[in-house]
């Protein structure tokens, strides 16, 4: 064994794994992909967010149930097991109910059999435990290790407080007065895909120029980092705002610890999430989103060199995933699924990049164990001769669409939220402007900017308000 690496137990098996990694990251680099199985039909999953937030990698970790491996650091000797071995009702009921699923559509027992409400109880009774309920495998012993308090400690309060330390939250946090906390999940300022553009920037030595959208995204990046240096804002890194409570209260957790925080007005620039889209097989295990492929890649060491990886979409994040998977050494293959990119289109064509346009993703499908498959249909409106359907295989499959702005802890804190399509989310009533604001009850002023607002970044017309597409 390399001395460098670290043994982990996963189902019965030695893995051999870098030290400096995650479970999830250890788990795909020895060919495993499936970490969980959905309660309800039992589908296969692998890593979605690679950032806590969703329940795909959850895993049985030293006799802990529930641990979200995505953010687990590797250390030698663990015991890692799949938790889910068998729906409530098992495999065979799971199998019906896969054949059946029209009749039982997503929130069914919301809408039907409500009344009376004897038989609304007697339906949610016998009904939902087959939508949701699964079982751990036998009970094990559990580390004796008494359960800790987490510590709180507060922060006392802040004139402004910047919830997220990207361009657009370092550009607020440099136009505010007084003392201003920028508070970010990352341990550097710059955002999500700071160290993704960093790195291209480095490894191209300078080619960003072929990809303008990039040299634009890169160009304010460093504008943004540099006013914010020359500010006199304090950047917190690692901190995680879990939770607000109106009018002027944050929770926030940064490792083990809680941490409380009052503000006198917040700017609210928590960017994104990952969004794959509406399509068959959109929860095969193997495919991800562009930030989850930065996280993956940058912060926990993930070799792709010599792998196959499908692109799939447009966007900022579809030029840098594609230009980052290549620096890495990928064998890429780019479905561009949006029009307008004719410059950047241009330079993929001269790297000899293997790329494909006017397609729309049809469907996803996993393949053996490590494998995803995409199904691609031409796209009905795209002009010339019609083309045929055409089926890629890769090791990995990164999807890039707009992202869907966050907005929870805005309204924990009471602002009034509603559905806008075209913005891709949530977000404040009366949308008009490129940012957001107005007070929240209790009267503390708050904004919203950039991809929390619903703004996309990058777009190929940047004097234009950035439009979505639908
Ligand atoms: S929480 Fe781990 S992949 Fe989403």
């Amino acid at each position: 064994m390399d001395k460098d690496l670290v043994q982990i137990r996963f189902e019965g098996k030695t893995l051999d794994c870098r030290p400096d990694t995650t479970v999830a990251v250890a788990l795909w680099e020895n060919g495993v992909r499936v970490l969980s199985h959905s309660p309800k039909y039992g589908s296969p999953r692998g890593v979605t967010c690679a950032r806590g937030q969703c329940t795909a990698c959850l895993m049985r970790v030293d006799g802990v149930p529930n641990v979200r491996v995505c953010e687990l650091p590797v250390r030698g000797g663990m015991e890692v097991a799949r938790q889910d071995t068998g729906a409530f009702y098992g495999p065979a009921m799971q199998k019906s109910l896969s054949l059946g699923s029209a009749l039982f559509p997503v929130g069914f027992y919301y809408k039907w059999f409500t009344k009376p409400a004897w038989v609304s109880r007697y339906f949610l009774k016998t009904i939902r435990p087959l939508t949701g309920v699964g079982r751990l495998p036998a009970a094990r012993a559990l580390p004796s290790a008494p359960a800790t308090e987490a510590a709180t400690r507060d922060l006392g309060s802040v004139e402004t407080v910047v919830i997220g330390g990207g361009p657009s939250g370092l550009e607020a946090a440099a136009r505010a007065g007084g003392r201003v906390l920028v508070l970010d999940e990352n341990t550097l300022p710059g955002g999500q895909r700071a160290a993704a553009l960093q790195a291209v920037a480095q490894e191209t030595r300078g080619g960003l120029g072929r990809f303008p959208v990039l040299a634009a995204a890169h160009e304010r990046l460093d504008r943004a980092l540099a006013d914010f240096a020359a500010g006199g804002a304090e950047f917190r890194p690692g901190s995680r705002v879990i939770a607000g409570y109106h009018p002027d209260g944050l929770l926030l957790r940064e490792g083990g610890d809680l941490l409380t925080l009052r503000f006198g007005s917040v700017v609210w620039a928590a960017g994104a999430l990952d969004v794959l889209g509406l399509f068959p097989g959109n929860d095969a295990p193997g495919m991800i989103g562009p930030r989850a492929l930065y996280r993956m890649v940058l912060r926990d060491g993930l070799d792709l060199g010599g792998r196959r990886v499908i692109v799939i979409g447009g966007g900022l994040d579809f030029w840098l995933s594609a230009t980052l998977l290549a620096c890495r050494g990928a064998h890429l293959s780019l479905v561009v699924t949006e029009t307008g990119w004719q410059t950047e289109v241009s330079a993929a064509v001269d790297h000899k990049w293997p790329l494909h346009t006017g397609l729309v993703l049809a469907g996803m499908s996993a393949v053996g164990g490590t494998s995803i498959q995409a199904t691609l249909a031409p796209r009905r409106s795209s002009p010339g001769p019609k083309l045929s359907e055409l089926r890629m295989e890769g090791d990995l499959a990164v999807i890039c669409n707009p992202g869907k702005p966050a907005y929870d802890v805005l309204y924990q804190l009471g602002s009034e939220l509603v559905l806008q399509p075209e913005r891709g989310g949530y977000l404040p009533a009366g949308a008009d402007g490129s940012d957001l604001g107005g007070i929240l009850p209790g009267g503390r002023p708050f904004r919203v900017v950039g991809e929390a607002a619903g703004i996309r970044p990058g777009s190929p017309d940047s004097s234009l308000p950035e439009v979505r597409h639908p």
